[in-house]
C-alpha cells in the first residue's frame, strides 16, 4: 500500500514536472532581454501568424473624482476653434470588458491625442494600449491614427506591439458608446483585429 502510494506521489510528480517544463518555453517567449529578442527574431521565419480579436470599451474621463485624461497645451485658437484645433491632452484611460466601469479590466490606454483638424473634430491619437489582465498581461498595442470622433465608426491602425505581439500589425475601430456632452467623458468601445506571430 505504501508501495503504491509512493507510485502515485512519483507519478503526480512527474506529471507536475512536465506540466512545469512544457510551460517554460510559453513563458520564456515573452522574455524581453536583448538576448531573448534576438532569438525571437532568428526563429521568425518558422513562426505562424495568428490572427487575434480584442473587444473591449475604453473610459476617457475628464470630470468626476478620478479623471483619466488632462489637457497638457492648446494654440492661441484652440479657445475660438469650433474643433479645439491644437490641444492635446495625456490620458490613461481605463479598458474594461463592458461598459460598466465596474467591469474587468483588461487594461489602459496610454497615450497623448490631441486636435488635428481644423473642419471638423479629428483627433491624431498615438495611444498604447497596455494590457494587465490575465490574457495578454504585460503585452502592449501602439494604435496611431485618426479619430473623427463624431463619425459612427472610425478605423485606424495598429502600427506594432510588444510581448505575445511583438511586431504585430491590424485595425482599430472606435464606436462611441457613451458621450457626455456637459462633461466631456466618453466611453468607447474598440474592436481590434491584429495579425501576429506565434
Ligand atoms: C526552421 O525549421 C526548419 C525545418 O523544420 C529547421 O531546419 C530550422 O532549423 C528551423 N529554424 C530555426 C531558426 O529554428
Ligand atoms: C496666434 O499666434 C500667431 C503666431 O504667434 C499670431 O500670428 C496670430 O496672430 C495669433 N492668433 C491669435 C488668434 O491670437
Ligand atoms: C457595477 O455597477 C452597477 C451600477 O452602475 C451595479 O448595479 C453593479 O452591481 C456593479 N457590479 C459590480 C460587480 O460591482
Ligand atoms: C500580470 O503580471 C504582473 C507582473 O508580472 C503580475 O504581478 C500580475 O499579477 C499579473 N496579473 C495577472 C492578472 O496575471
Ligand atoms: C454629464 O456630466 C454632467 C457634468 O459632470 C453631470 O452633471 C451629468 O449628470 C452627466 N450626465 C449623465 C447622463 O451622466
Amino acid at each position: 500500500m505504501r508501495r503504491m502510494n509512493n507510485m502515485v506521489n512519483t507519478c503526480i510528480t512527474l506529471i507536475l514536472t512536465s506540466t512545469i517544463l512544457l510551460a517554460l518555453p510559453l513563458a520564456h517567449s515573452l522574455d524581453q532581454d536583448p538576448t531573448a529578442i534576438q532569438e525571437w527574431f532568428k526563429n521568425l521565419p518558422n513562426m505562424t501568424t495568428k490572427l487575434t480579436h480584442l473587444h473591449f470599451y475604453l473610459h476617457d474621463l475628464l470630470s468626476g473624482s478620478n479623471p483619466t485624461v488632462f489637457r497638457v497645451a492648446q494654440s492661441n485658437i484652440t479657445s475660438t476653434s469650433p474643433t479645439a484645433f491644437g490641444f492635446i491632452a495625456m490620458a490613461d484611460d481605463l479598458l474594461t470588458t463592458g461598459p460598466e466601469p465596474n467591469s474587468t479590466v483588461l487594461g489602459r490606454a496610454q497615450g497623448v491625442y490631441g486636435s488635428a483638424c481644423l473642419e471638423e473634430s479629428g483627433l491624431l491619437m498615438t495611444m498604447n494600449f497596455v494590457f494587465t489582465g490575465a490574457d495578454y498581461n504585460g503585452s502592449t498595442l501602439s494604435l496611431l491614427g485618426r479619430n473623427a470622433v463624431f463619425q459612427p465608426y472610425r478605423e485606424m491602425p495598429i502600427v506594432g506591439g510588444s510581448g505575445v505581439f511583438r511586431m504585430a500589425r491590424g485595425v482599430a475601430t472606435a464606436k462611441t458608446y457613451d458621450f457626455n456632452l456637459t462633461s466631456g467623458d466618453a466611453v468607447v468601445e474598440y474592436n481590434v483585429m491584429v495579425e501576429h506571430y506565434n
